[in-house]
């Protein structure tokens, strides 16, 4: 694998599996009292980010860290981009300095596809307008495996804004390719014009879904995306979607409650549901470093 552009890219279930045996291994290198190795010894990493981000920006320096190689920080509001320089001079500016992988967020849908057109350094899609979020839907499969024992056949619902959402994107492609039983729950203003290809169902009640699901995964209401009034209001919307307190009676004892964050307490899931044992949202956050170690190890390990 050159690029992590696409969760396609991976290669199937065959290939996400191989993420996750690396993983397995990169969660027991960070237990460990030193948690480094040095698989990545002479590597630059470097971030370019053109939208804000907690999770994905530090969990990728922290795997590259752990993997002993060279980060570069790029901030898009301190940088010559604030002077008119376009994402082409951007990177290859970057490159120019030596490094080995670009791993790119950007508003726009297809970004990384151009930036991996223009360098020969591997390029990673850290989240690209609503389109894709390849590493986000590897950790989240990553988690569901790690508590359930596996994906496959196991049901899912994906609650709320999956019009403007890219990790939904991702995730569906990583679960169905794992066999997994995904329903898609949104008031129809909140689904893409058009689901023809996407292997789901769909359903707008989410009272009548949630007895029936072993995975309940709540997208973050994404209000700077929406452009036009999609909702009534958010009061509305979380009385018809939102995974309130009332509503986790519905839920099986054994169902997980899974979010990528950042979490609208209180719009998508109540502040007491996030913070129940069965919400699995910090292991989400967790194992994202050691599964961005196994990418980051995928794209550039194998050159060692
Ligand atoms: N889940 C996720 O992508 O979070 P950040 O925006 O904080 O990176």
């Amino acid at each position: 694998m050159k690029h992590l552009l696409s969760v396609d890219d991976v290669g199937g279930r065959d290939g996400i599996e191989e993420v996750f045996r690396l993983t397995d291994s990169f969660v027991e290198v960070s237990e460990r009292q030193i948690p480094r190795v040095p698989a990545l010894r002479g590597k630059t990493v470097v971030w370019l980010f053109y939208e804000d981000s907690t999770r994905t920006r530090l969990s990728f320096e922290q795997a590259a860290k752990r993997l002993s190689a060279d980060t570069m920080n790029f901030s898009v509001g301190t940088s010559s981009v604030k002077k008119g320089e376009s994402l082409r001079d951007t990177v290859q500016t970057i490159e120019a300095m030596g490094v080995d992988c670009i791993v790119v967020r950007h508003g726009s849908a297809g970004a990384p596809w151009r930036v991996a057109d223009w360098v020969d350094a591997s390029v990673v899609n850290a989240g690209d307008g609503w389109h894709e979020h390849p590493t986000q839907a590897l950790l989240d499969s990553y988690t569901i495996r790690r508590h359930l024992g596996t994906v496959d056949g196991t049901r899912i619902a994906i609650v709320g804004d999956i019009k403007h959402s890219r990790v939904a994107r991702s995730d569906v492609l990583a679960f169905s390719a794992l066999g997994a039983d995904v329903t898609l729950v949104a008031p129809p203003t909140l689904l893409p014009p058009s689901l023809d290809g996407w292997p789901v169902s769909v359903s707008y009640d989410l009272d009548a879904v949630l007895p029936k699901c072993e995975v309940v995964y709540l997208l973050r209401m994404q209000r700077e995306r929406m452009t036009e009034a999609l909702i009534p209001s958010l009061r509305e919307y979380t009385a018809g979607y939102g995974l309130t307190r009332r509503r986790l009676g519905l839920l099986d004892e054994s169902t997980l409650v899974m979010h990528p964050g950042p979490m609208n307490r209180g719009v998508e899931i109540a502040a007491e549901v996030a913070d129940l044992p069965r919400s699995v949202v910090i292991d989400q956050v967790r194992n994202g470093v050691a599964v961005r170690m196994a990418v980051l190890f995928l794209l550039l390990g194998s050159g060692l």
